[in-house]
């Protein structure tokens, strides 16, 4: 039986390019797909932001010319075969030479991304690869469903490729006017009515790839049914609801080859199930020392790794963080950019209880795994939260999730029960400062007055399978359905 093709497009990936965690997906759940019955590529810009090293293992393939906002646009292609996936990259300098991988101009990203688009669609001949289905993911790929429904399927070449439209974060759109947007896409006016492209009189790219993508998936089953939700919906609750038959929640995975406390040779004493009880604390001890953190072993340490945004709950925790500090049972390890005001406020609270908050305003992947490997608990008190990769990740240290019950996070931790002896973390319902340090609380309180409880749920955390096995098989299952014997 030949293989079915799929194609992933998308505007990061790991190990290429990674700002969030939408390239942890993209980059690790095609390796989960069985290879022997799916022929899974992947679709990404070539941004001059990519390290040196990942720009020397491309190859060029081909090249073309598309007719692109008024004018005749250079299309490369260039690949790369990882972990046997092929990596294609589309190349025009005018588009993807910026210092960072996005920029805060917003006319400028559209313009990008719906380049990306039809780019991914155009070349696909010259690349003499017809995917059965291509799988696009957020707003930056929104376009594809709609160029392919608007021109490409006209074209034998393309007739009955199937779209799915993965929504990562339904916070971010791609917004900007209509008209600006109709004659940089070269989309008519018919595409830009309330019932297509347009959303509060705006152009919306995600928006067209939401109405024209044959399916829709989010990545976790609680986000997927919040979103039909105002609070939760981002303006677009209605339209969730109007394609809650084609609507999909599928749970996240996360690649244990790279995380993994009995192997990871990034931190200072890697352990297992049965050896953290006497081995976890080592990396502590480590942690506090690099640090710069007040040396004590018993201390609760809290780590956060975190883009420090709205969308985490850092407004929560600048609310009581005064007050978490006040005493001496916890210090709190910090580690991500993000918000000036978040930024500076672990800055400030660093400054001020220097030996209890280390702040590290940066990205790090070494010093992340240290963080999942060294602290007790994990905060992550987010407002809302897709999925969520990081309390994954803290699980597998056995490192306790305290989260607010949120999508993926409602998903993937369950609140530790004394009366039953069962969970995994500790979780709070409403978005309150109070409610958040209470739960803190308890948990110190198990920590330092129920070891044996405390343990027991460590154990059961480290023994969570968040790897991409069954979400994978759904993702199968699903293009199976769509593309049909
Ligand atoms: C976005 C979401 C996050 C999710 C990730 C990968 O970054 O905010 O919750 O885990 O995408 O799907």
């Amino acid at each position: 039986m030949e293989k079915k093709k799929i194609l992933f497009a998308a505007s990061e990936c790991v190990p290429f390019i990674k700002t969030g965690g939408l390239a942890d997906v993209v980059g690790s759940l095609p390796k989960d797909i069985d290879p022997e019955l799916f022929d899974v590529r992947v679709m990404l810009p070539k941004y001059s932001c990519m390290k040196q090293s990942v720009k020397d293992n491309m190859e060029y393939v081909t090249h073309l010319y598309m007719d692109y906002h008024w004018k005749s646009e250079y299309v490369g292609v260039l690949q790369t075969v990882y972990a046997g996936i092929t990596f294609y990259f589309i190349d025009n300098e005018s588009f993807f030479t910026t210092d960072t991988v996005y920029t805060d101009d917003p006319l400028f990203e559209i313009t990008r991304y719906a380049f990306f688009s039809k780019a991914c669609l155009s070349v696909l001949p010259a690349l003499d690869f017809r995917p059965d289905l291509i799988h696009c993911h957020d707003w930056q790929t929104g376009l594809i469903p709609v160029y392919l429904k608007e021109r490409f399927q006209g074209d034998q070449f393309y007739h009955g490729i199937k779209t799915i439209m993965t929504i990562h974060n339904l916070k971010f759109q791609g917004r900007w006017g209509v008209e600006d947007v109709e004659d940089i896409t070269g989309l008519s006016g018919y595409y830009f009515t309330p019932d297509k492209l347009e959303a509060y009189k705006d152009a919306n790219l995600l928006k067209g790839g939401l109405v024209y993508a044959d399916e829709i998936t989010t990545v976790s089953p609680t986000y997927a049914e919040e979103i039909k939700t105002p609070f939760f919906g981002e303006g677009l609750d209605g339209l969730m609801n109007a394609r809650s038959a084609e609507l999909h929640g599928i749970l996240n995975g996360i690649d244990y080859t790279d995380f993994s406390p009995d192997h990871d040779t990034k931190i200072a004493k890697p352990y297992t199930v049965s050896t953290f009880r006497r081995d976890k604390i080592k990396n502590k001890i480590a942690l506090q020392k690099e640090l710069g953190l007040r040396r004590d072993e018993k201390c609760m340490m809290i780590g956060i790794v975190s883009r420090l945004t709205d969308q985490k709950g850092f407004d929560l925790i600048a609310y009581v963080l005064e007050e978490m500090l006040s005493t001496d049972a916890i210090q709190i390890v910090v580690l991500g950019t993000g918000e000036d005001r978040y930024e500076n406020m672990f800055r400030y609270f660093d400054w001020k209880y220097n030996d209890k908050l280390s702040a590290n305003i940066y990205y790090s992947d070494e010093l992340s795994h240290k963080i999942y490997a060294s602290s007790d608990a994990f905060l992550m008190p987010s407002l809302f939260e897709p999925c969520g990769l990081s309390q994954l990740m803290s699980l597998r240290y056995g490192t306790l999730p305290i989260v607010r019950e949120t999508g993926g996070l409602k998903d993937t931790v369950e609140p530790f029960n004394e009366y039953e002896g069962t969970g995994t973390g500790f979780s709070f319902t409403n978005y309150n400062a109070h409610d958040m340090m209470h739960v803190i609380r308890y948990a110190e309180h198990i920590f330092y007055d129920r070891k044996r409880d405390w343990n027991k749920i460590v154990e059961r955390a480290m023994k969570q399978d968040f790897s991409w096995k069954q979400s994978a098989l759904q993702y199968q299952e699903m293009y199976e359905r769509m593309i049909g014997g």
